[in-house]
């Protein structure tokens, strides 16, 4: 399933340099243990997950090994399990885990009041 970027707000608190906050869906329109694709034209699609305990990561939708498509893994705690070759890639991080090596592209996720927001900036240039 995928959705189309939309609202845009902007974020100048704190320490952290100001964001430029794009919605992108509802919480709710994630799976639970699941994941949904934000559409890109050019640079691939992010991949949205929500972990069992409500967490909800983004990644570039393309696995570090050989670009399997992260979306459609098995997610299990903050961790997806690529569905080309079982490599565990960490959400937070994007980081397979030992002893296979490589990281997927970040992407910066916040929530407010059930809508999941990404960077404007990052989803144009990452
Ligand atoms: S492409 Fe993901 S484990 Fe090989």
């Amino acid at each position: 399933m995928s959705v189309d970027a939309s609202i845009l707000a902007s974020d100048a608190s704190g320490d952290a340099p100001a964001r430029t906050w794009q919605a992108v869906c509802r919480v709710d329109d994630i799976p639970l243990r699941g994941a949904r694709r934000v559409r890109r034209a050019a640079a691939g699609d992010v991949a949205l997950f929500r972990a069992g305990d409500g967490h909800v990561f983004a990644l570039l939708d393309r696995c570090p090994h050989k670009g399997g498509p992260l979306s459609q893994g098995i997610v299990f705690g903050h961790s997806v399990a690529c569905p080309l070759h079982n490599w565990t890639i960490g959400l937070a991080d994007g980081c397979a885990r030992a002893p296979d090596e490589g990281c997927a592209v970040v992407f910066a996720v916040r929530v407010v009041d059930g809508t999941v927001h990404l960077d404007a900036a990052e989803l144009r240039e990452r």
